[in-house]
């Protein structure tokens, strides 16, 4: 292309495992009710990997979807960017385990952690690759397997999370993705945590008893984050492009909790019809949460080439992040 162009998606995938998790069968595992968990959250079921599937199988079969709906094969693929913050091994990376299932040989990879940012911290990073002439296609596959990581003796997080995984497939056109803004507040990260290679005093204190590698979260910290980010970084993204939410077809948002997505909306002032959700059947899957939702949409047809959309999320870090994308499928 001699035109300007711009980092646009150009293929888009999803796989969700097939075991669900019930609020009913939640009922049964600590002491909560179906009727809480959707009044607090909105949340009806979750799906759950099987222990004997590695994610990057899941992935992989979103990635799959993905480069096929791009018209492309995985050795088109010159990068892999995998969004995890659960994945199989700290080393394979997930990204070389997804590049070696769909052998997209051509491929470098790595994966990022920005938790349930990292969609948005990829695209950020995927975009500079392409609109600087590095590479002309890229895979962002964001796939997580929260229940892995979850204390399913803990009501206060076990009822929120689920698994699954969205990818996307950049490659160049006219229109594209306009504007990405980012930002952290490491100050702020102890409000949810995840221990990994190290586990401190006050983190064996906060967990149940034996607990180690699990989610542990202020919920109302993190909710009044949340309410206010999302809100702040969706308006901060349109103004960096002269626009308004007037100007917007649909937001996707982070699926955390449809009480956070209705403070944001009314905050916003934008009506409940013009948000993506589908947190009601997954529950939250972190980073792959945005592109699931992008995945279902497009499939739906509810997108046309034009419609500008704003993705937005917040999460563990502290990490936030918007981006406003041209649909130009
Ligand atoms: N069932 C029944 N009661 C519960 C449950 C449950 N599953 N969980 C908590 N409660 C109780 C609490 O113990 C508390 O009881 P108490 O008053 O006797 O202490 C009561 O409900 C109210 O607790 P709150 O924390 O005020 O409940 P709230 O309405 O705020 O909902 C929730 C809690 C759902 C966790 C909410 O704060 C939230 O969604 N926070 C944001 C979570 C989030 O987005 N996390 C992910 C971000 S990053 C990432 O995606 C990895």
């Amino acid at each position: 292309m001699t035109k300007p162009y711009k980092a646009a998606v150009i293929g888009t995938g999803s796989a969700l495992p097939e075991k669900r998790l019930t609020n009913k069968h939640l009922e049964s595992m600590v002491e909560t009710s179906d009727e809480w968990i959707i009044k607090r959250t909105g949340i009806k079921e979750r799906r759950i990997l099987e222990d004997d599937v590695p994610l990057s199988v899941l992935a992989a079969e979103a990635s799959r979807k993905a480069i096929a709906d791009a018209g492309l094969t995985p050795m088109d693929i010159d990068l892999i960017i995998a969004t995890t913050i659960t994945p199989d091994y700290l080393s394979p990376s997930l990204a070389c385990c997804v590049q070696k299932e769909i052998e997209a040989k051509n491929a470098a990879a790595f994966d990022m952690n920005a938790a349930c940012t990292g969609f948005v911290y990829a695209l950020q990073v995927a975009q500079g690759l392409i609109t600087s002439g590095t590479y002309n296609y890229i895979l962002i596959i964001a796939a997580e397997a929260l229940s892995r990581v979850t204390d399913f003796t803990d009501r206060n997080t076990c009822v929120l999370f689920g698994d699954g995984a969205g990818a996307v497939v950049l490659g160049k056109a006219e229109e594209g993705i306009a504007s990405v803004i980012l930002g952290a507040m490491g100050e702020s990260g102890s409000v949810l945590t995840i221990p990994c290679c190290y586990f401190s005093p006050e983190d064996a204190e906060k967990r149940n008893e034996g607990k180690k590698q699990v989610i542990w979260m202020d919920g109302s910290e993190v909710f009044t984050f949340a309410s206010k980010i999302m809100c702040e970084a969706s308006l901060k993204v349109l103004e960096n492009s002269g626009l308004t939410v007037n100007d917007i077809s649909y937001i996707f948002p982070h699926q955390a909790n449809i009480r956070i997505l209705q403070n944001a909306a009314k905050r916003l002032d934008v009506p409940m019809d013009k948000v993506y959700t589908n947190l009601e059947n997954t529950g939250n899957i972190s980073s792959a949460s945005i592109p699931v939702c992008l995945d279902e949409a497009s499939r739906k047809n509810l997108l046309k080439k034009g419609d500008k959309i704003v993705m937005v999320a917040f999460g563990g870090g502290l990490t936030y992040g918007a981006a406003l994308l041209t649909w130009s499928k």
